[in-house]
């Protein structure tokens, strides 16, 4: 039977379309609402409205659920590389074994970093966050490639230019902010390989394990997409004007720096050592979460869409195990992490609001027995998000795309006259 949606504004009556998704979700759409009844809906951060049709990624937040373009992330997880699955965002379609040696061999033949990003990350202050650092070199890569360049193995070339330079930006803001000389890329090594390499030679951390780089590669994999998050609507939204790529990109990187989105693998980490710091104790963190007037939360719990385990999460748990056994490491944090998903899983408050650990929960005591700083983190999530963002800016774009620009109920003050300065 087909679904019909009726809406009544006061007087008026509106039968209103309803598109029905290829995983059966139902949307209403509202596109005459306003002309034909005068009014607008209302719906704070967004948690009732889908800002359009998309084929990239499905997620049920109720089951669990989280495919890319039609695959388990499961299934992704254990069997592709992190350029298999930003092919398959990217295209569609997982690559053809020619497609993907022609991705391996551009994204190698790409690394080097024009001169002009050098010079940015010189003109920062010493104690400057690399998700600041990472934004402003990205937007400054318009100054040295066009979108109209020609296509690099399939892909449009920015794209492929900025896959492959993320990473190096990334380990040279690392080593910038460490003192340490520059390792420049070797395309001798995979993607994942190749990043730690450029992060850690030299340091005594791991920068040549196979264990610890195919972990690395398949947290990027974990992180390659989420559908509407905040900082891919963001990528959306500016890239709805027309801005260029890299200035959709930038400011995608901005929007996840927050702690309640991507820095929040930062804030759990925080958040575990003031545990620790209080002498290991779970109760009084669980005790402030749920004390409203404590403004505080528990980092790396909870999510606007998932109210079931967070697939990844799971995943990254197993991760952290093979990343601390593989180093020799036993992390008092995973212990604490585990300690307190427990506390808070057995305590009413999270389970009545359905509070579970999401993708940030355990990533950030992994990144940390890497060796990884907890500043960078977030840097880490947006290499992963990367190809989520292009695949959504391209999905946006390509459609008869209308600039992004919501409504609003004024609640202000009524029109009145200007009052001359000596009156008031
Ligand atoms: C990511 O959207 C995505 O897909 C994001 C992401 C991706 O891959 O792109 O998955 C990545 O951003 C994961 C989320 C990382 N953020 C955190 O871990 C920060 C801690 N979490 C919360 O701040 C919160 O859960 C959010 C921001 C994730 C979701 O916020 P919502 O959907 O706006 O939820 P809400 O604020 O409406 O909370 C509902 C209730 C409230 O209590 P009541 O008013 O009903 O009494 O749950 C409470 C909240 O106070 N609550 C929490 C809590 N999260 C929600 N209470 C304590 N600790 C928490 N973490």
């Amino acid at each position: 039977m087909a679904i019909t949606a009726e809406i009544r504004v006061g007087a008026d009556k509106l039968d209103l379309p309803v598109i029905v998704g290829s995983e059966g979700e139902v949307g209403i759409d509202i596109g005459t609402l306003r002309d034909k009844t005068g009014a607008i809906t209302l719906d704070p951060g967004y948690g009732n409205t889908g800002a359009g049709e998309s084929a990239i990624t499905f997620l049920d937040g109720e089951l669990g659920i989280l495919r890319y373009r039609g695959y388990p992330i499961e299934q992704l997880a254990g069997s592709a590389s992190f350029l298999e699955v930003s092919w398959l965002l990217l295209k569609g379609e997982l690559p053809t074994a020619a497609e993907l040696a022609n991705l391996i061999a551009a994204e190698r033949a790409n690394r080097a970093v024009p001169d002009h990003v050098q010079a940015v990350l010189a003109a920062c202050p010493q104690n400057t966050h690399p998700m600041a650092m990472l934004a402003s070199c990205i937007v400054t890569l318009s100054s040295s490639h066009s979108d109209e360049d020609d296509a690099i193995a399939g892909l449009p070339a920015n794209q492929l230019r900025l896959m492959a330079q993320l990473p190096v930006i990334a380990a040279y803001i690392y080593r910038r902010s460490q003192g340490l000389p520059l390792v420049p890329p070797d395309s001798e090594r995979d993607y994942a390989a190749n990043f730690l390499h450029m992060m850690f030679a030299g340091t005594g951390k791991q920068s040549d394990d196979v264990a610890i780089a195919n972990a690395m590669d398949l947290l990027f994999i974990l992180h390659a997409d989420h559908e509407q998050n905040c900082s891919t609507s963001t990528v959306r939204l500016v890239g709805s004007s027309q801005a260029d790529y890299f200035a959709s990109v930038a400011a995608g990187v901005c929007a996840l720096w927050g702690p309640l989105h991507g820095g929040a693998n930062q804030a759990v980490v925080e958040m575990l050592d003031e545990i620790v710091h209080r002498g290991g104790k779970v109760d009084w963190v669980v005790a402030q979460a749920k004390d409203k007037a404590s403004g505080f939360r528990l980092m790396g719990f909870g999510h606007r869409v998932y109210k079931n385990f967070d697939p990844r999460a799971k995943l990254i748990k197993v991760q952290a195990d093979v990343v601390l056994d593989k180093l020799g490491k036993d992390d008092e944090q995973l212990d604490l992490a585990i300690g307190l998903e427990h506390a808070a899983l057995a305590d009413e408050y999270f389970v009545q609001r359905k509070l579970y650990p999401n993708v940030d929960f355990y990533s950030g005591i992994i990144y940390r027995a890497m060796g990884f700083p907890q500043e960078m983190f977030t840097v880490l999530f947006a290499i992963g998000r990367l190809p989520g963002w292009t695949a959504h800016w391209n999905e946006h774009n390509a459609g008869k795309a209308r600039i992004g620009r919501p409504r609003q109920i004024y609640t202000g003050r009524n029109a009145r006259d200007f009052v001359p300065l000596q009156a008031r």
